[in-house]
């Protein structure tokens, strides 16, 4: 069967779901949730994983899933079976395992994050598929380019970017390279709206947008931890109750994984040729050495076990302002930075922030909030009490303050 994607949006939209496959590489964490998204919207979907274990746990999982949607009145009985009868699971990626994609419109690729593994499976898929399939990575840190290179039509490989759990997170990021066809992308991006998920589109750059605005979150936390400005209680205190996140740093990154988040740093870090910004911390990599990766393994920045203490914060307003302020000054510049950079549009990056990671307001809408001269003004006494180009203020900000502009809107 050979498939003809429709490029332009509405017919795309208008066609009904059952004639879209969707075809999903890696049944972990990413692409057992990532398959069900595209099967609970009506997509025939074929899954498949190297380790047969793997994808008896995605077969499981989606079980569980729909049979919690119908104990929750969710979905009917009649509604999940139509969803379980719509997965194809495929065991191993060998040439035959593969010719199950070939009908698929898209096909999206959770495995291992390596550069090598992925080529390996593009250039494969790329054989098998339809000219018009888009090929889609879910990777977090490689380049859509590299991974696109492996392709003969390098055109179609686009970076759909999910966030986890996949089945809950709205956000996804679609990712153009300079080799991506524009229409390919805008197909991926369609598709991902047919699912309901809000989507930004960001260029092929060291983690994307999301993971690159956020970094200072920890960084910067990690830095004042480091000084002994504050201890972590006092500075997940400070950001949750006094700036309104709805987690704190040290509480995020034990919840992440320290393991995970390091490599996200290390990632943008050596992706941006070691732009001080994103330094990634000593105290942060300890942690990992020593094993202590959060609540997976016990212990992180805080105990997991029974007798752990309760955290004990420092309650002081002054000293928590000072704590959030300083945050606050890094984001927004990263912000300002994404935009001069063109990674993404202004409206796009406030949306990526607020569903990517469930801040509470856009991070440009709430510079201009605070003020683009108190952000600079931050921004420079921290350069000059450090010297450090890692408090470099984007150019940007002094422009907006002199053509009196926003940070928002320009
Ligand atoms: P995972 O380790 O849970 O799952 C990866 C799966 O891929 C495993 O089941 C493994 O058996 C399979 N696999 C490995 N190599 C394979 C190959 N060559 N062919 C077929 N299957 C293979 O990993 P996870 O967390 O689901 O991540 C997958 C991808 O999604 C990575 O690129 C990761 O960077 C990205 N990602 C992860 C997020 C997260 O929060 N975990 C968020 C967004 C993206």
């Amino acid at each position: 069967m050979t498939f003809t994607l429709p490029h332009d949006v509405s017919t795309l939209m208008a066609m009904p779901a059952a004639e879209l496959p969707i075809g999903v590489i890696g049944a972990g964490a990413m692409g057992a949730g990532i398959a069900q998204v595209a099967a609970v919207h009506g997509h025939p979907v074929v899954l498949a994983d190297a380790q047969a274990a793997a994808l008896e746990r995605a077969r499981a999982g989606h079980v569980a899933a729909m049979t919690r949607d119908v104990e929750k009145g969710r979905r009917t009985r009649e509604d999940a079976d139509a969803v379980l009868a719509r997965f194809t699971y495929v065991d191993g990626v060998t040439a035959d395992a593969l010719s199950h994609f070939a009908p698929c419109t898209m096909v999206i690729e959770a495995i291992v994050e390596q550069l090598a593994a992925k080529q390996t499976l593009f250039r494969a898929l790329d054989a098998i598929v339809s000219p018009q399939a888009i090929l889609a990575s879910n990777t977090s840190s490689l380049s859509i380019a590299a991974i696109g290179s492996a392709c003969t039509r390098a055109e179609r490989v686009v970076g759909v970017h999910f966030f986890n759990p996949a089945p809950i997170m709205p956000l996804v990021e679609i990712i153009s390279a300079i080799s991506t066809a524009p229409e390919f992308a805008t197909a991926a991006l369609t598709l991902a709206h047919r699912w309901g998920k809000t989507t930004v589109r960001v260029t092929d750059t060291p983690g994307f947008l999301v993971n690159r605005v956020a970094r200072p979150y920890y960084g910067e936390s990690l830095r004042m931890l480091e000084e002994g400005m504050a201890d972590v209680a006092t500075i997940d205190w400070a950001l949750t109750t006094i700036g309104g996140f709805r987690m704190g740093p040290f509480t995020l990154m034990d919840m992440i994984g320290n393991d995970v988040n390091f490599a996200v740093s290390c990632s943008v870090y050596e992706g941006t040729f070691h732009d001080p910004r994103y330094r990634p911390s000593v105290t942060q990599q300890r942690l990992v050495e020593a094993g202590w990766l959060g609540r997976k393994s016990g212990r992180g920045y805080y105990r997991y076990d029974a007798e752990a203490p309760a955290p004990a914060p420092v309650m002081k307003a002054t000293l928590g302002q000072q704590i959030v302020d300083r945050v606050l000054a890094m984001l927004v510049n990263e912000a300002v930075t994404a935009h001069e950079l063109g990674i993404a549009s202004r409206p796009h990056i406030e949306t990526a922030m607020t569903t990517g990671v469930n801040y509470p307001r856009g991070l440009l809408a709430w510079g201009d909030l605070i003020g683009a001269g108190e952000i600079l003004h931050r921004l420079e006494r921290l350069q000059t009490r450090y010297g450090d180009p890692r408090y470099r203020p984007s150019p940007r900000i002094a422009e907006i303050i002199a053509g009196q502009g926003t940070l928002l809107n320009g």
